[in-house]
């Protein structure tokens, strides 16, 4: 699992390498880790990738799914994680990657916009 992680983000660090190559990971938003990290599994748009489903991931665009969850209960999985053991822990993941201690609640606005397409 961790391979799989590592090589997708070698290869989408470097599809996004322009994008990044003039700023320092502490100055990167919540959209340019969506893009770089998030939508691997979550896709762009906030619709699951192959990969994604593969793992479980929820589809971000379907009403009832935001519908299904607080704010809060966004914030907890990303930082506790989730029943579901492919699942990793958005704050850790971050860390891990790009070595950044995030506040993963930056993440909700981005998660919420899918909702309203
Ligand atoms: C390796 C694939 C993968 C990556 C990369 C990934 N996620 Fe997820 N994500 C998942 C899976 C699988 C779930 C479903 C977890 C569950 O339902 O138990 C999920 C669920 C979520 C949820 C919903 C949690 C809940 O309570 O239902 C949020 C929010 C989320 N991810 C945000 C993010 C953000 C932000 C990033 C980027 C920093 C990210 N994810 C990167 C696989 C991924």
């Amino acid at each position: 699992m961790k391979k799989i992680i590592l090589g997708a983000f070698l290869v989408l660090s470097m599809a996004f390498a322009s994008d990044t190559s003039n700023c320092r990971a502490q100055e990167v938003d919540s959209n340019q880790l969506y893009g770089m990290l998030c939508a691997l599994c979550h896709g762009p748009n906030g619709q699951p990738t192959e990969q994604g489903v593969q793992f479980g991931s929820p589809d971000f665009t379907d009403p009832a799914w935001q519908a299904s969850k607080t704010d809060e209960e966004l914030v907890k999985s990303m930082i506790d994680g989730t029943d579901n053991q492919d699942y990793a822990p958005v704050k850790q993941f971050v860390m891990d990657m790009l070595g950044i201690d995030i506040d993963v609640a930056e993440f909700i606005p981005k998660v919420r916009s899918f909702g309203g397409q």
